[in-house]
């Protein structure tokens, strides 16, 4: 454990625990993070630093070394989501439909942690620490390309990013040495048959009855089109057709998502998506339009940066609390990042039974234990520092 570090952090606790309830009170959506810009800028300012305004919302500051070296960016995504907001707690949402569901509020709170702590060694680092505070992570197609348009890694040596995770206790951490986090595409699928009246079925062709069979048969793609050995999901979140009991509907929509960790999947996938929905849509005289919309890329850790972020971890929370991690079948646009330079994402621990903090993300009671901000801070500061002495 860095000594000096680990002061910094305790002594910053308090500010950080402040700004993550502040944020979770006045939370904006992806693209709208004005407030939460202001904010942040004023924070930063605070600190002596000088922030530039990028990709719309965010915000990009530099934390210059007195001496040179290389260059690590520290990204947080700002966001929340249009849900309203059910925590019991003074700290809930006052803007009504939006709610910081996810954490994202912890991670810019974690980030201005972050900004103060290297402000305070500034005279003795060698480089430069970039802090990334990015908008609309989650919403397609997601703030990290604007971020990188804006030159937010111009310069950078390595990223790192964390997620704030429910699924993990507080004092624990998870990362994977290779694949982490998948692609999340997209899907709709618009059946067109030929509606008519209940009573007369055999005068049309029911898209009900096609979609429904389109729905047994998506759910034979993954393990019949793709290895075993390979991760993918396909699932489907929506099957609308018709209104009223004696009406035979015109067309029928389903909607689903496909998660996949590398683009022969994908196309495999799709491609026999496509067959199952012509296939029987020709036998029963129906026709159909798959629509496609592609999400993040996956999210694949460098291996030789996150035993870096592995080392940190261990350190400061002991070795048994650094899990390593099977991949998750959600994304994160974090990937866009990785895509440019080597980089590394981890999740840091909220989750206590305890203290009644056991609903999931996106859930509208969706909290965390606040004690995970510190380990969040002090993990990401030491393994930038890790990486900028390597
Ligand atoms: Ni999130």
């Amino acid at each position: 454990m860095n000594r000096s570090i680990h002061e910094l952090v305790k002594k910053q606790h308090e500010y950080v625990i402040g700004l993550r309830r502040h944020f979770r009170t006045f939370p904006e959506i992806g693209g709208q993070e004005y407030e939460t810009q202001k904010k942040i800028i004023t924070e930063l300012e605070g600190m002596g630093l000088v922030p530039r305004i990028v990709a719309s919302t965010g915000v990009i500051v530099d934390i210059k070394g007195d001496k040179p070296g290389k260059t690590i960016a520290i990204r947080a995504d700002m966001d929340a989501l249009p849900i309203n907001d059910e925590v019991e707690q003074p700290y809930r949402s006052q803007n009504a439909g939006c709610c910081h569901a996810c954490g994202h509020d912890g991670h810019t709170a974690m980030l201005l942690g972050i900004g103060k702590v290297f402000t305070a060694i500034r005279a003795d680092l060698a480089g430069t620490v970039r802090l990334l505070f990015q908008p609309s992570e989650e919403r397609y197609p997601g703030g990290a390309l604007a971020m990188i348009a804006d030159g937010a890694l111009v310069g950078v040596d390595a990223v790192i990013g964390a997620h704030l995770w429910q699924p993990l206790t507080v004092g624990t951490m998870g990362l994977t040495y290779g694949p982490m986090m998948a692609s999340p595409d997209e899907f709709t699928i618009t059946i067109k048959g030929f509606g008519g009246h209940g009573s007369m079925p055999h005068q049309t062709v029911d898209p009900l009855y096609v979609g429904a069979q389109i729905v047994l048969a998506l759910k034979t793609v993954t393990g019949n089109n793709v290895d075993a050995n390979e991760l993918a999901v396909l699932s489907l979140g929506m099957f609308k057709a018709g209104d009223i009991f004696n009406v035979i509907p015109d067309s029928a929509v389903l909607k689903g998502t496909v998660r996949t960790f590398s683009q022969a999947t994908r196309e495999t996938i799709f491609a026999a998506v496509q067959r199952i929905c012509d296939g029987i849509c020709a036998a029963a005289g129906a026709a159909n339009k798959l629509e496609i919309y592609y999400g993040f890329p996956p999210v694949i850790n460098n291996p030789d940066i996150a035993k870096i972020v592995a080392q940190a971890g261990e350190a400061i929370l002991g070795k048994e609390a650094v899990i390593e991690l099977k991949p998750s079948m959600v994304g994160e646009d974090f990937s866009y990042y990785q895509q440019q330079v080597p980089g590394c994402f981890m999740f840091i621990g909220v989750g206590n039974k305890d203290k009644g903090i056991i609903y999931p993300h996106h859930h509208p009671k969706f909290d965390m234990d606040e004690n995970a901000l510190s380990y969040g801070v002090e993990v990401m500061a030491e393994a930038a520092l890790k990486l900028l002495q390597n």
